[in-house]
């Protein structure tokens, strides 16, 4: 059966794509449990992003690219007008799933754009935006391995790294941001540890990071959210590097809630704190963390952990999953072509710049 597949594939595989359709590994259910999910409609896709099968802002987007693919798969339009119209309204659909990782309607709207710049009678339209997809997912990988390369060499040669969430392997097309940039060091002989903070509510440290970094052979301890000040007060980390669901024009950055106290802290510390993400999640279009959108998810994720419920009956939660952390507390935002310093209006808009 014909694979789909980046040619650059990574050693840990969130997303596969065959001839019969998607399959995602279900991220709910690691570490316990490796299991793929089989999607065979934009539809399902959709719940599979709203329901965190899948997760992490370039990860969403790859996937989100794959359904429309699927989508465009079963269209039968009557004109081009027709063609992309319906094409649009799957785009909206998808886009509808997640709302603060920009890489979503980032990675619909190439597709989108493939589609409008080719000839949609032709019988090679599928390919031509299975192709686009493809390339949005290789690309993702290449630019995890530069990112990796380029932040590697911020690190110390010896050292422990705070990391928040999983911004690994799982939440992008291969290889991770964050864990990208800690992969790299490590590979290049650095002796690096890392400590995963938790990541309450849903446990993107202890499940996911934990689970992928153990797989690579980096050694990793796992904390409680409300540990990593103490530890940094302590002595004991020496940079903290995380990821990012969407970056503002001028460097206030949205990433899983809890990244802001994690930046406070290591600001008050002194400890570098930097962000690892590629340019498929720098909306220039939105100017300050004010204007990014933040989803709150279902209650219930606070209320219980797995089956068992942790408050008591009549109480309320409140589930923001995103924080945004202003600019000021960021290092340096670390991407596939430079890494950026402040002021970051001027130096994330010269990512975009012809030639770079
Ligand atoms: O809710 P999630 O698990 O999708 O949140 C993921 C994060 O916040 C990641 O840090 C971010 O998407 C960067 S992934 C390379």
């Amino acid at each position: 059966m014909p694979e789909y597949l980046p040619s650059n594939l990574d050693l840990i595989h969130p997303i596969l794509w065959d001839e019969k359709g998607l399959l995602l590994l279900d991220q709910r259910l690691l570490p316990w449990k490796e299991k793929y999910l089989r999607l065979r409609s934009w539809q399902e896709v959709r719940e599979a992003i709203r329901e965190m099968v899948v997760r992490g802002a370039p990860a969403i987007g790859i996937t989100a690219a794959i359904g429309m693919v699927l989508g465009a798969e079963k269209i039968r339009a009557r004109s081009r007008k027709d063609f992309l119209a319906k094409l649009r309204r799957i785009g909206e659909g998808l886009k509808k799933a997640r709302p603060t990782a920009v890489n979503l309607s980032w990675a619909v709207e190439r597709i989108l754009k493939r589609a409008e710049d080719e000839d949609l009678s032709s019988p090679d339209l599928i390919e031509a935006l299975r192709e686009e997809a493809l390339s949005i997912w290789e690309e993702d990988i290449a630019a995890n391995r530069r990112m990796g390369r380029l932040g590697a060499a911020l690190l110390p040669d010896k050292g422990a790294v705070l990391t928040h969430c999983n911004a690994g392997a799982l939440a992008t097309g291969g290889y991770g941001t964050a864990l990208g940039v800690i992969r790299a060091a490590f590979e290049a002989g650095k002796e690096i540890e890392v400590f995963a903070d938790e990541t309450r509510p849903w446990l993107q440290g202890a499940r996911l990071t934990a689970w992928e970094l153990k797989k690579v052979g980096i050694p990793v301890t796992v904390i409680p959210d409300v540990a990593a000040g103490s530890l940094m007060r302590q002595g004991k980390i020496s940079a903290c590097v995380v990821g990012a669901d969407r970056i503002a024009a001028n460097g206030d950055v949205a990433n899983k809630i809890g990244t802001y106290s994690v930046a406070v802290l290591a600001r008050e510390n002194k400890i570098p704190f930097y962000v690892a993400a590629p340019r498929s999640t720098i909306d220039l279009s939105t100017p300050t963390g004010e204007a990014i959108p933040i989803e709150w998810r279902d209650p219930k994720e606070v209320h219980y952990c797995g089956e068992k419920r942790l408050t008591p009956k009549g109480v309320s939660a409140a589930n923001p999953a995103f924080d945004v952390t202003p600019a000021v507390y960021v290092q340096s935002i670390i991407t596939e072509v430079a890494v950026a310093k402040a002021p970051y209006e001027k130096s994330l808009k010269a990512l975009f710049k012809e030639g770079v």
